[in-house]
């Protein structure tokens, strides 16, 4: 791998500026204020609905997602109250109950629900929407759930309401590196939580796992990934380690780089992830990072999200959740009680978006098809009536020569190498109209200096684009450095399970 030429084409992305080119394009940072009234004109006939429940037992070290440690019983009860008028609001402006695809409940950790309140979740999701009998139900669980004297009865409540997928986030089996990430749970408890699930008959279940974690060496990881391969879990979603200013995790990288797998160590981890997966076990990329099995049942959330989105539109509910409706991407406000207080007041709580032009929507689905099933002229051509091959020519020459991808058949697919980099690939498909947004709103941040990590939507932008123009990192660096501790971070609460 000529690792110097890739960096020079501005493919190879550094850890502390990796980000995964998600779903979100453009992504959060190029988005503006919009009126909701636009959004909803446009949505498709079927939707996805993702769920966000924003609470969690404990602090993960590398984690920047909306949420709250261990609420009280009335925050959470408000916060389900606000989401209830969300729905609520939403069916109203849909003109009434539209026929729901899939459901996904993430977090947060969804499974910090009572049973009582899973049931009520429902209720209230089939009050105002249509959902198919057949509906692909995916809930997040955390592997601390078994420890719960009510383990059965969630589940149960889940099982009951249609559940049939199930997510939970692992990100290792050594219990070194879990303590590290003050994540909660042991090795055992992600076993037992599998078994549970099993007992029950449910075989469709995905886990999270990160590489590149503090203690982590590339035979840990090896471990981490044979072990669970042996307990036949189907499918996983694995990603490198992210790290946003914010995180406690970053300041642990800032004082303690060795204990952290360093840049080549992080793209064997993704190769031997590759080879013990693709070459050994049977598995096969979904997107790149989600695995499943050769004969495994296939994702209709994910197929829905990479290939599909413009036919099955999501709309995000609750805090932060991110939405897609009538070619109009949009997220709802970051901040809990924000959002709260604007149900309340029965207002849109979307906070900013953007309303695809053709452009985007070609750029985007380069983006997203290019880590999925390839770039595919016939797709391309029939949707957008364009022939991508010319359209990218000057990237795609660029990327072949550094033999990142491939043509076969009618379509450009990553290569193993290329897969390496995926993120780094699709970067070179966003438009010059999102760079420049991204230089702009970085030009008014760096005139905040420090400050600017606070502001929400730096804090909240999920994405690689221009990462490096603010350099935070180095401010936290002088801090770390001028500190014989480490500096405030968001304090870790030990799990009260
Ligand atoms: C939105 S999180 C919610 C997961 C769930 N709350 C849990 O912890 O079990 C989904 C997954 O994203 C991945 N993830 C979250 N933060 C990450 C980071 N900073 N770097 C890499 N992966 C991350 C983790 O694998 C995590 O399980
Ligand atoms: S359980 Fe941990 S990783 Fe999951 S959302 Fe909560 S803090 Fe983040």
């Amino acid at each position: 791998m000529d690792l110097e030429q890739i960096e020079k084409a501005h493919v190879y992305i550094k850890p502390l500026d990796y980000y995964v080119l998600g779903s979100v394009y453009p992504p959060l940072k190029a988005m503006q204020p919009i009126a909701p009234d636009e959004m909803y004109a446009g949505a498709s006939d079927d939707l996805s609905l993702y769920v966000h429940i924003p609470f969690c037992d404990q602090y993960c070290s590398f984690c920047h997602f909306a949420k709250v440690i261990n609420p009280s019983e009335d925050r959470v009860e408000r916060y389900l109250r606000a989401m209830y008028l969300e729905l609520e609001m939403l069916s109203q402006r849909l003109g009434g109950a539209r026929r729901v695809r899939t459901i996904y409940f993430g977090g947060g950790t969804a499974s910090y629900l009572t049973a009582a309140q899973v049931r009520e979740l429902f209720a209230r999701i089939h009050r105002h929407f249509d959902v198919a009998p057949d509906a692909e139900i995916t809930y997040e669980l955390h592997p601390n759930l078994v420890r719960r004297p009510d383990c059965d009865e969630r589940l149960e409540s889940m099982l009951a309401n249609g559940v049939n997928r199930w997510v939970f986030g692992v990100q290792s089996m050594d219990n070194r590196e879990l303590a590290k990430l003050n994540r909660g749970h042991t090795d055992q408890d992600v076993l037992d939580l599998l078994a549970a699930l099993r007992e029950r008959g449910q075989e469709n279940v995905s886990l999270d796992l990160i590489f590149g974690i503090p203690y982590q060496t590339l035979e840990s990881w090896h471990q981490t990934l044979t072990k669970l391969v042996a307990a036949g879990t189907p499918k996983f979603n694995i990603f490198p380690l992210m790290f946003k200013s914010g995180d406690p995790i970053t300041y642990h990288y800032l004082k303690e780089p060795e204990i952290f797998p360093d840049a080549s160590d992080r793209i064997l981890m993704h190769f031997i992830c590759d080879h013990v997966l693709l070459d050994e076990a049977g598995y096969r990329y979904g997107p790149v990072f989600y695995y499943s099995k050769k004969n495994g049942i296939a994702s209709q959330q994910q197929a829905g999200k990479f290939e599909n989105i413009d036919n099955l539109n999501l709309l995000g509910i609750g805090v932060s959740a991110f939405g897609y409706l009538g070619g109009t991407h949009y997220y709802n406000v970051c901040e809990i009680e924000d959002y709260v207080r604007k149900c309340e007041a029965r207002e849109s709580p979307v906070w900013v978006g953007w309303a695809l032009s053709e452009e985007d929507k070609i750029r985007r689905n380069a983006i997203m098809s290019i880590r999925a099933s390839g770039i595919s002229r016939p797709v391309m051509k029939e949707r957008f009536g364009i022939d991508p091959f010319e359209y990218f020519a000057d990237d795609i020459a660029i990327l072949k020569e550094l033999a990142l991808v491939e043509e076969q058949g009618d379509a450009l697919v990553l290569t193993r190498l290329g897969a390496l980099h995926a993120d780094g690939v699709g970067t070179r498909f966003v438009g010059k109209n999102v760079l420049e947004l991204f230089e702009q709103k970085n030009a008014e941040l760096l005139l905040e200096g420090s400050h600017a990590r606070k502001d929400l939507m730096e804090r909240y932008d999920y994405s690689p684009l221009r990462r490096r123009v603010l350099d935070f990192t180095k401010d936290l660096r002088e801090k770390a450095q001028s500190r014989k501790h480490l500096p405030v971070a968001p304090p870790l609460v030990t799990s009260k399970v």
